[in-house]
């Protein structure tokens, strides 16, 4: 008896991960190698993606960008395009955080994280979806946050990039559905990664708090992520596509907070 293949196994296929260089994109891009793929990693730090590339084992490719800048995502497409000719998986995880109530929020802290997380992740994707279609379809992953789900207080821009990243990710199922190219976003709740470090050193008590906030009362880790990640990425999920998945143990869509009523034990 023969065995049919995994739907999970990408052998053959060509994944990018931007933000690659650490956290959630770094545990993506290994996953992604795990599962089979040849892995492009993108990210500012060209030392960081070499420590990446060496843990990789299909030939992983590094191109190294700065996606703040204007016309950088359509830049980066090109460059990747030229490296190696067409993708089947796009992972837009690159992103920065903005912590502001709205009186401290300044035009040059909006430009910043839109820049990031919006603009340059829209134009990398127009640039390389093409490339998908030519290819038969393919799937892209975007990374967005329970912050664009819920009201998170303090953060209204970024909770605005990332409503704007589900929101993409709707749209952009609809236009290129037709051509086999699926498009979904993850939501995490509280990961443990870098992207936490000045909070967790500015904002007293804030660690504990948002851990109450969770069902399964424990902050995620990378892989938590990467593993969806994968998932999406793969016929596992062939027939999912302009969904966003909250991965975030229970934490945007279930109240969690403790109220004891009158007749409840102790
Ligand atoms: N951790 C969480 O709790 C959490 C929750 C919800 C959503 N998310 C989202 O998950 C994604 C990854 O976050 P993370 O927690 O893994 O953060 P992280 O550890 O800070 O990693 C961010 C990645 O983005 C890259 N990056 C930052 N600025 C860039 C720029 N200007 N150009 C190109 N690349 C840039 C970084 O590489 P370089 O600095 O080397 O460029 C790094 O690889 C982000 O979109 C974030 O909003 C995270």
């Amino acid at each position: 008896m023969t065995q049919s293949a995994s739907p999970h196994d990408l052998s053959g296929r060509i994944a990018v991960v931007t933000g690659a260089s650490r956290g959630i994109g770094e545990a993506s891009a290994r996953a992604l190698d795990r599962a089979g793929a040849r892995v492009v990693i993108s990210g500012r730090t060209q030392s960081d993606l070499e420590r990446v590339a060496s843990t990789l084992t299909n030939d992983p490719v590094i191109v190294q960008a700065d996606l703040s800048q204007p016309r950088s995502g359509t830049a980066l497409a090109e460059r990747i395009l030229s490296e190696v000719g067409g993708i089947d998986i796009l992972v837009n995880n690159a992103g920065i955080p903005m912590r502001r109530t709205p009186e401290q929020l300044t035009e040059d802290d909006v430009d910043a994280v839109f820049s990031i997380n919006v603009r340059s992740l829209l134009m990398l994707t127009v640039g390389l979806g093409p490339s998908m279609i030519e290819r038969g379809g393919g799937s892209i992953v975007n990374i967005s946050s329970v912050a664009g789900l819920h009201g998170p207080i303090g953060r209204v821009a970024y909770a605005g990039t990332k409503g704007a990243v589900d929101a993409m990710t709707r749209a952009l199922a609809a236009d290129w559905g037709p051509q086999g190219v699926r498009v979904n976003s993850i939501a995490p709740g509280i990961i443990t990664t870098a992207i936490w470090e000045e909070s967790r050193n500015t904002v007293p008590g804030l660690i504990e708090q948002l851990e109450q906030g969770v069902a399964l009362k424990r902050w995620g880790d990378s892989d938590d992520i990467a593993d969806v990640v994968v998932f999406f990425a793969s016929d596992a999920s062939r027939y999912v596509t302009g969904e966003t998945l909250a991965v975030d143990g229970g934490m945007a869509r279930i109240g969690t907070a403790k109220v004891k009523l009158p007749e409840m034990e102790d």
